[in-house]
């Protein structure tokens, strides 16, 4: 491990307590030059260290609660006026979004955010672990959509999930279809798009675009931590710059989804897990169970068309785009 990363890693575990140059230096066997030229590149690197003569360096304590000040500091001032309901615990920001919006007391362009859920909704019926210290957010749109374009949805929101992370976080994130975020091989976010639609026309009233980062993973059980990872953040107020960032980005490229050439579908393409990779297509009576060793239909991913199904190939050369809701895929690694 490089001195950057072992002075990053101590300053993180003690956050709030001071430990000197001095003490650096002797725990690392390096000079004190070579400390300070650490810190400094971390600070450069967006982290806020602080020193203080005759105590040393320290990360501030963390307080990454997120408030309406702190997201409205930290949306773009056109934002700055929708409303924003913010919960520390709530059983789910999507079921409380379509309660709000039942009362009409939420439409498009607010958002629910909570920091902790206690019933919170997966996909397929699933329920999504939401331990305290997360972030859980739902973002209401009402967009002039019908049923065919729903996974539009979900393909323009991952894609604002997956660049917010990578500017607010500097990590890479990649996509794997449809619905989920990846970093460094590893879940951190999950998304759930949940339609209230006018059952006659079969047009979409408003849209909850429900999306769960995982920020820190105290808590979870061991089977999740097989697969599930979260994000780091380098300062306290990025909790807040997260939210502030993927509500920003999931308004604008849910508005272009009519667009000819939407610029979010280049994003989701240039970042997908899955295009050119070996899957297993999970249908019918096998779709919500991914993690099974039946059902699963080899077939190679070869691309995401231009309304967001996978484009895949059988092994006997058949060819099919699969849309969102029927299937689910595994990667063979
Ligand atoms: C999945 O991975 O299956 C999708 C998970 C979506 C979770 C988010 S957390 C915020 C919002 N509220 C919920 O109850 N679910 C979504």
């Amino acid at each position: 491990m490089a001195v950057k990363d072992i002075v990053l890693e101590t300053l993180q575990e003690g956050r709030g307590t001071y430990v000197s140059g001095e003490e650096l230096s002797d725990s690392l066997n390096v000079s004190r030059a070579a400390v300070w030229k650490a810190i400094k590149s971390l600070r450069d690197d967006g982290y806020n260290i602080e020193a203080v003569t005759n105590k040393g360096y320290r990360m501030p304590p963390a307080d990454e609660t997120i408030t309406e000040d702190s997201l409205r500091y930290a949306l773009p001032p056109h934002l700055r006026t929708g409303k924003c309901f913010i919960y520390d615990t709530i059983d789910s920001t999507n079921l409380q979004a379509k309660k709000l919006l039942l009362d009409g007391k939420a439409g498009g362009g607010c958002a629910v955010i909570a920091n902790h859920q206690t019933a919170g909704r997966g996909r397929l019926g699933r329920s999504f672990f939401s331990p305290e210290n997360g972030l859980y957010l739902s973002v209401i749109i009402d967009p002039d959509l019908d049923m065919s374009k729903s996974v539009m949805v979900t393909v323009a929101a991952a894609a604002a999930v997956a660049t917010s992370i990578e500017d607010v976080c500097g990590q890479n994130a990649r996509i794997k279809w449809v619905n989920d975020i990846y970093v460094d091989d590893r879940k951190v976010c999950g998304i759930l798009t949940e339609a209230m639609t006018d059952f006659e026309s079969g047009q979409i009233n408003n849209l909850v675009i429900g999306i769960g980062i995982n920020t820190d993973l105290k808590g979870f059980p061991e089977e999740l931590l097989q697969t599930a990872g979260a994000v780091t953040l380098r300062n306290p107020a990025d909790k807040s710059k997260l939210a502030a960032e993927v509500i920003r980005r999931t308004l604008e490229y849910t508005a272009q989804i009519q667009d000819p050439e939407p610029e979010f579908l280049e994003i989701y393409r240039t970042k997908s897990l899955v295009v050119g990779q070996n899957i297993l297509v999970f249908k019918g009576k096998y779709r919500n169970d991914p993690t099974s060793e039946l059902g699963g239909i080899p077939a190679k991913a070869l691309g995401i068309s231009n309304n967001g199904g996978l484009e895949v190939i059988y092994t006997d050369g058949k060819r099919e785009i699969l849309t969102s809701g029927e299937v689910t895929i595994r990667r063979i690694k």
